[in-house]
């Protein structure tokens, strides 16, 4: 797989720091799940969460969105504490765009019809919306497709409105969860592509987890490695596949990126 990413972020000449997990700790009844988890997403780098199926990903996701609250520790964005802050606040206030693992989108609506339903929602003017609407069905090429149920779109193709529909409300910070996640390798690419040009064209810090290595480490600036509800390496693509940690938990010794 070919490298996507052309530039990497190295350093910041003004690090911002956007969101902030601080040693968060959660447990589901009484099995643990997450053990003191501490990562920052610094403004406008690509982020990444790799780890096995089942560690705590999407958690870690509804922690963000609040759809969950930690046991303990402190959930941070732009510098305010949101622990008791109620979903709608967290994505309204800081511009939050998600796109779940599944989902996400009207079944039984078009294309079209499943952005205006959204649109009629965050964008109160009517030509504001028409003219957002226009201008993602154009950057996504979904033109063709505008009058489709949702339900019958192709993978790629809801994973393409379900971005769209994130956008609707010009986020600021994007989470990703498992988007590549039973796709083809073309289709992969042509996300991985289109997840790169919004960090560079709309100044979009994103989050984006997977299970796979690979298709992950190829549009990240950063990435940390989970396993067994911490964090076991944090670095840039290269940094992480020579970390002896995350190549014992995780990648094995076996792995190669390029
Ligand atoms: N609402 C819930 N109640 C109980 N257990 C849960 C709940 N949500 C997730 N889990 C458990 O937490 C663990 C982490 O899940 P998840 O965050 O979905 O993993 P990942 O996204 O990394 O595959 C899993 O063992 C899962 O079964
Ligand atoms: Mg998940």
């Amino acid at each position: 797989m070919a490298i996507i990413k052309k530039f990497r972020i190295k350093s910041f000449k003004k690090k911002n720091t956007i969101l902030k997990l601080q040693n968060i700790s959660l447990s589901f009844e009484k099995r643990p799940i997450l053990e003191n988890i501490s990562f920052e997403i610094n403004q406008g780098e690509i982020f990444g969460m790799l780890g096995p199926n089942g560690v705590g990903k999407s958690t870690i996701f509804n922690l963000v969105t609040g759809l969950i609250k930690p046991n303990s520790g402190e959930i941070i964005i732009r510098d305010e504490k949101v622990n008791d802050y109620p979903i709608f606040m967290r994505t309204a206030k800081f511009k939050i765009g998600y796109v779940p693992q599944y989902g996400g989108y009207f079944y039984d609506l078009t294309l079209f019809e499943n952005l205006k339903a959204v649109a009629e929602i965050l964008i109160k003017d009517q030509r504001n919306r028409a003219e957002k609407i226009n201008y993602l069905v154009s950057k996504f090429d979904l033109s063709q497709i505008r009058d489709i149920k949702a339900k019958f779109l192709s993978g790629g193709q809801k994973k393409k409105l379900v971005i769209a529909m994130a956008l609707l409300g010009d986020p600021e910070l994007l989470l990703l969860d498992e988007c590549f996640a039973a796709l083809d390798v073309m289709t992969i690419k042509m996300l991985q592509q289109i997840i790169v040009n919004l960090q560079y064209e709309n100044n979009i810090t994103i989050c984006i987890c997977d299970h796979q290595a690979r298709d992950l480490l190829s549009c990240v600036d950063v990435a940390m490695v989970l396993s067994e509800g911490k964090v076991i390496a944090k670095g840039t693509p290269t940094e992480l596949i020579k970390n002896q940690n995350a190549k014992t938990a995780y990648f094995g010794d076996s792995f190669k990126f390029n």
